[in-house]
């Protein structure tokens, strides 16, 4: 099996200064994420806000360099590559941001956002690059007359098409999704992510995608990382995961998410504490102080990611007898 994106033990810390006359303080943003991603597959990674799904997004998309562990990819090593590698590979990786409003450029019609590109980034004419962004307008469900329209004239989840399409203009293999649909309203987001699934099959993308709710990922991951803190705390196969996850802070994400099926409603779990900083985890399993089921020796050390039923997962399971 070759990878379009291999990871190994990867990291991003920051020096984060505290005021002058104290030293620098490390924030582990992502603390060791090993993960694969094939063509055609979505992985998933889910997390609350700030537990470093946006540095790994960043990573990937060669936006910022790892401080330590390994990045493949299309079989080329990313952590230290020069700029000439870095910036062949780059096309190869897009991103789709949270916020279409923002991404946009407001001064900008739909047709001129989506040639821009291939302006930048190939030798095709002006005729050529219209035709495929006339192309690309209807792969993504946007009508001819858009062409010479401004983004402020477009709904949310249009602004997404228009998003999605300008990613996909430089015929890429993987697209780096981060949080593609949370700010959009309910209903519009099975559209996008519906769309997002056609194109995924059309033209064989691979997708890291990133979300907060466990429940947006559900149909479109075949693998999911779930992050806490910067460290991945479960993964494994989708189905696996969402049929009995083992890391109860995943069980905790996956109760707090509507139930189709009200036989197999779980109960709900409340999570005790509040999130604490970055800068200072507990000490041990950075969850801890929000387990439902921590004990003493859970602050001894961190546990490492072991296999646990069908997935990974980071935990000593006092909870578990037997
Ligand atoms: N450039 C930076 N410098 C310092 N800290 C950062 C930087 N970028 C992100 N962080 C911190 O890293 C952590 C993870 O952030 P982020 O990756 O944005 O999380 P998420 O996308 O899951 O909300 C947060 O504590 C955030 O404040
Ligand atoms: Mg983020």
């Amino acid at each position: 099996m070759s990878w379009l994106v291999e990871a190994k033990d990867l990291k991003r810390h920051y020096a984060v200064s505290r005021g002058a006359f104290r030293e620098a303080a490390t924030l582990k943003a992502v603390d060791g994420a090993s993960f694969t991603l094939a063509r055609g597959k979505t992985l998933a990674v889910v997390g609350e806000s700030g537990c470093g799904k946006s540095t790994l997004a960043r990573m990937v998309a060669m936006i910022e360099p790892p401080t330590a562990g390994q990045l493949e990819i299309a079989g080329k090593r990313v952590d230290g590559a020069d700029a000439a590698t870095l910036s062949a590979l780059r096309p190869k990786v897009q991103m789709v941001f949270q916020n279409p409003y923002g991404s946009l450029n407001p001064r900008q019609k739909i047709g001129a956002i989506l040639e821009e590109p291939l302006l930048v980034n190939t030798s095709l004419p002006k005729g050529q690059r219209t035709g495929k962004a006339r192309a690309m307008m209807a792969a993504v469900g946007l009508r001819p007359e858009h062409y010479d329209r401004y983004p402020h004239m477009f709904s949310g989840g249009q602004r997404q098409r228009i998003a999605i399409a300008r990613a996909l203009m430089l015929e890429p293999d993987v697209l780096v999704l981060d949080e593609p649909v949370s700010a959009l309203d309910i209903s519009i987001q099975a559209q996008v992510l519906n769309l997002l699934a056609e194109l995924q099959q059309r033209l064989n993308l691979a997708y890291l995608f990133i979300s907060h709710d466990l429940s947006v990922v559900r149909h479109i991951a075949n693998d999911v990382m779930v992050m806490y803190l910067g460290k991945v705390v479960e993964q494994g196969r989708a189905q696996d995961l969402f049929a009995a996850p083992q890391h109860p802070y995943t069980q905790a994400l996956l109760s707090a998410t509507p139930q189709a099926d009200p036989e197999k409603k779980r109960q709900r779990i409340v999570l005790k504490g509040e999130l604490p900083s970055p800068l200072s985890p507990p000490s041990g399993c950075a969850f801890r102080n929000r387990c439902p089921f921590a004990v003493e020796a859970c602050a001894a050390s961190a546990p490492p990611l072991v296999r646990a039923g069908a997935t990974e997962a980071a935990c000593i399971f006092p909870h578990r007898k037997g």
